[in-house]
């Protein structure tokens, strides 16, 4: 899999990097496929400005490759958001948030013009929700949430020990039908107290690169 990883990071960034000027923010997502990313961007350090990142963790990384990371308010264009995924279903629909930064995962991605999403071939599934939906959630509204969360069909389980960036909780949803993604998503955002869901269906990707053995899917 960490084969998989590399050829798809490698992959995402040849096919921006013919892109990119002098002028130019890469969008930056979080996680195992996204470092790869950053590490092989980092190889065209001279060919864009810097980069808008999705968590903590990435700007360092970022910062360590000497890569500039600007504030997502300071940018006024973004064309490229690069990411992973913990799912993906063949219309691009994702689950995400599995590291936990699913909130400004979600905001650089609805910034973007094109949001390029990275993969091995065991994130694509038929039907999403095998990997447990993370869900941010305001540290006050856990209870109000989990009780709103079980009405929906699922069996919310709070990521103990863990705050986001943003200083919130997680609450991983187990068992929940997402046969219709984008009506979840909805649902989801409307509870009072969630920060965010991790279903990208309003938004999904526009491109996936997939890694499977016979080299890398296009999928759009
Ligand atoms: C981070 O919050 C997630 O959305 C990641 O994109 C996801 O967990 C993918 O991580 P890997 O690339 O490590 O599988």
């Amino acid at each position: 899999q960490d084969e998989l990883k590399q050829a798809v990071a490698k992959a995402a960034v040849d096919h921006i990097v013919p892109h990119l000027d002098s002028d130019s923010v890469v969008g930056v997502g979080t996680g195992s496929t996204a470092n790869l990313f950053i590490d092989y961007l980092a190889e065209h350090r001279n060919g864009f400005d810097g980069a808008v990142a999705s968590s903590e963790a990435t700007a360092e990384r970022l910062k360590g490759h000497g890569i500039p990371v600007y504030d997502l308010n300071s940018v006024s264009e973004l064309e490229f958001y690069v990411d992973g995924a913990d799912e993906t279903n063949e219309h691009l629909e994702l689950i995400k948030g599995g590291g936990g930064a699913l909130t400004r995962e979600k905001i650089v991605a609805a910034v973007a013009r094109n949001f390029i999403c990275i993969a091995d071939g065991s994130k694509k599934v038929d039907i999403l929700g095998r990997f447990p939906l993370p869900v941010e959630v305001i540290p006050m509204a856990r209870s109000h949430v989990g009780r709103e969360i079980v009405k929906l069909g699922g069996d919310p389980v709070y990521r103990e020990g863990f705050t986001t960036d943003n200083g919130n909780i997680i609450l991983d949803i187990h068992n929940l039908d997402i046969s219709r993604p984008i009506e979840i998503e909805e649902r989801l955002n409307n509870i009072v107290g969630v920060v965010t869901n991790g279903l990208f269906a309003l938004r999904p990707a526009d491109l996936l690169l997939l890694g499977t053995a016979e080299g890398v899917q296009r999928i759009e």
